[in-house]
Formats: C-alpha cells, sequence, structure tokens
C-alpha cells in the first residue's frame, strides 16, 4: 500500500476511533491533567529540553512532537498545545498534508519564530532539482515561515540527487538551516557523500523498544550524522503501552511506557518526536528528565528488540 492510501486509511480509523471517544476522554483531561500534572511548570520546561548540536553546529532539541495523522483545525490545536506545555522541535512533512496546520498551530501559540525548530520532508514525487525548490517554496507558504530549521529528503528514491543539490542551494542561501534524510541506508548515505559537499546533519528513520536500530546509529556515528527516532513509541504497535517489561520499569520510578521509552532514547543520545493528540500526553512525554534508567533497565529494553520494522505496509 502507498503511503498517502495508508494516511488516509489510518487517518478515517482514528477518526471514527476519535469521535466515539471525544466525550468520555474529553472528561478525563479535565480531570487528569490537574490531578497528575499540578507540579508541572510549562514555564520552565521551557528551557528544560537539552539540545543536540548538529554536524553543522546547529542546535536541536533532543525532544520534540510528531504531526503525523494531526490535520485539519485538531492540527492546529495539537500544534499550539504542545508549543503551550513546552515543545520546542515541530516535525511536519509534506505528504502528511497539514503543514497549513501546523503553521496555523505556530501561529496560534504567538511563539516568536526563533525560539522554534521546525522540520519538514520533501516528498517522493517532488524530487528533482527544479520540483525540490517549487515544493520547498509550497511548504515554507503553508507554514507561513520564511526559513526551515531542517528539510530531509522523506526516502530514498528517485532523483535524490538533484533534490539534494537544490538543497544545497537553499541552504547557502540560509532558507534552511539544516539539511538531512530519512530512511536512508548506508548505501544512499555513502553516495551522498562522496558527491556532494554537504552531507546530511540527520538520518530519521524507525527506531523504539521493537526495532531498536543500534547498527543503524552506530554507522551513523561513523559518519557524523545524528540519529532521530520516528514512531518512538511504534506508534502503540507491538502493545506498547501494555508491555510489561516496560510497566515493570517504569514502576520502580512511577513512570509510565510512554515515558520510560522516551527516557531510554533520550539515554542513547537519539531524539525523538512522540506524537499525541492528547494534552496530558504532551505533558507526560515531556516528564523524561527527573529520572535515570540504570545499566541493568537499559539491557532490559535491549532485550526487547525484535530487530524488525514493525511498519512493514510502509517498506
Ligand atoms: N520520516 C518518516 O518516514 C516518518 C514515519 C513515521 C513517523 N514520522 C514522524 O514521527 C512522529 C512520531 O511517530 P508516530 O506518530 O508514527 O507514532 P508515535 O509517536 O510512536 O506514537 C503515536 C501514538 O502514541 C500515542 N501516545 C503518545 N503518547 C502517549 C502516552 N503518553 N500514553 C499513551 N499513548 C500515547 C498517541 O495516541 P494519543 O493521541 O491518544 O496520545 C498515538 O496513537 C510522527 O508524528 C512523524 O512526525 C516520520
Amino acid at each position: 500500500m502507498n503511503m498517502e492510501n495508508h494516511i488516509k486509511r489510518v487517518k478515517r480509523r482514528e477518526f471514527l476511533k476519535s469521535s466515539a471517544k471525544l466525550a468520555a476522554g474529553t472528561m478525563l483531561l479535565g480531570l487528569g491533567s490537574s490531578k497528575i500534572f499540578g507540579a508541572l511548570n510549562p514555564g520552565r520546561l521551557e528551557n528544560s529540553i537539552e539540545t543536540v548540536t548538529l554536524n553543522n553546529g546547529v542546535k536541536m532539541p533532543i525532544l520534540g512532537f510528531g504531526t503525523l495523522y494531526l490535520n485539519g483545525d485538531e492540527g492546529i490545536r495539537c500544534v499550539s498545545d504542545a508549543i503551550s506545555v513546552g515543545y520546542r522541535l515541530i516535525d511536519t512533512a509534506t505528504i502528511y498534508g497539514n503543514e497549513e496546520s501546523v503553521g496555523g498551530g505556530i501561529k496560534q501559540s504567538g511563539i516568536k519564530r526563533e525560539e522554534l525548530f521546525v522540520t519538514s520532508k520533501l516528498w517522493v514525487d517532488d524530487y528533482g532539482y527544479e520540483s525540490t525548490k517549487k515544493a520547498f517554496d509550497t511548504s515554507l507558504n503553508k507554514l507561513g515561515l520564511d526559513y526551515l530549521d531542517l528539510y530531509l529528503i522523506h526516502r530514498p528514491r528517485g532523483d535524490v540527487k538533484g533534490s539534494w543539490k537544490a538543497m544545497e542551494e537553499l541552504y547557502k542561501e540560509g532558507k534552511i538551516k539544516a539539511i538531512g534524510v530519512s530512511n536512508f541506508e548506508d548505501g544512499h548515505i555513502d553516495d551522498l557523500i562522496s558527491n556532494f559537499e554537504i552531507k546530511p546533519v540527520i538520518n530519521q528513520i524507525e527506531s523504539h523498544a521493537f526495532f531498536q536500530q543500534d547498527r543503524a546509529n552506530e554507522s551513523l556515528k561513523k559518519y557524523g550524522i545524528q540519529m532521530e527516532a520516528w514512531s518512538p513509541l511504534a506508534q502503540g504497535r507491538n502493545e506498547h503501552f501494555t508491555n510489561q517489561t516496560l510497566a515493570a520499569i517504569g514502576e520502580k520510578y512511577n513512570k509510565t511506557n510512554a515515558q520510560v521509552s522516551l527516557r531510554w532514547h533520550y539515554q542513547r543520545g537519539i531524539i525523538a518526536i512522540p506524537r499525541t493528540s492528547k494534552k496530558a500526553h504532551m505533558m507526560e512525554n515531556l516528564k523524561i528528565f527527573d529520572f535515570e534508567l540504570n545499566k541493568s533497565d537499559m539491557q532490559t529494553i535491549a532485550a526487547l528488540d525484535l530487530n524488525i520494522t514493525q511498519f512493514p505496509e510502509w517498506e
């Protein structure tokens, strides 16, 4: 199945699911947020997310907010909420069809542009030198921004070299602060590095407890490229949120499975961009800097690796 059809199918499924749960969910949020997160101070959080320095000197938050499937008014609300509770890195892509919503959320939040780190991605239909430049302008217009912090080639297909040439130029013109790739393997990266002046700063790939990608991470380190994890919570697949191993570790620190997973990414030095439509989960996912997994916890989580994608339909 192609990505577009998959997105339509999942959007419909998630819409039906969320319509059914709307009333109950709203009530729970209203009650739960002040009780569970009463001590949280969003003002303090603003400056508490550490940054990673990319290979071109640009600093990027190590924890951010993913926006796949967050579209329309819900997308605007989610992005605005995410910024209000402390997220500064926002990850979108042309294929998500939500750059306008992300831009709307940024505007609604009232935050200064320079405080944010915004990533978008070039979709395969726009690969090639000329099309990349056009697609980039369209993305900027939709987002209502005049530069991007990070622009990624979404998948290693088609005229990647034509696109990279265009991205190098946009980078040199200052319209993008950093350029990178997503879903690339070593061979694709070698090909870029040996043919171009500027090497990618990031490779954004699938990584979570069930597909950890240690080998890819080691290899990226050798290239000086930072790994960023997509679907850091495995989208809840493989029963991530009720996994007993993660729950037993979380119990020791009074943390949820999501927090254990996000802390694990953080301790591995990997940037993670969890997505959630719920403000309570947005806050929960930020509360990972007040505990530490010990060596044995890290080894226990390492043993959960199935070493296989949990998203075979996107292969
Ligand atoms: N480059 C690529 O090819 C690629 C591919 C996929 C994704 N991405 C990027 O990576 C981002 C993250 O990946 P993802 O959206 O696929 O999945 P994800 O972040 O791993 O998981 C999202 C799911 O987790 C749930 N969730 C989040 N926090 C939770 C919590 N604290 N407790 C319980 N459930 C929680 C959300 O539901 P609720 O809304 O109910 O909280 C949602 O269903 C995307 O949004 C996108 O920006 C990139």
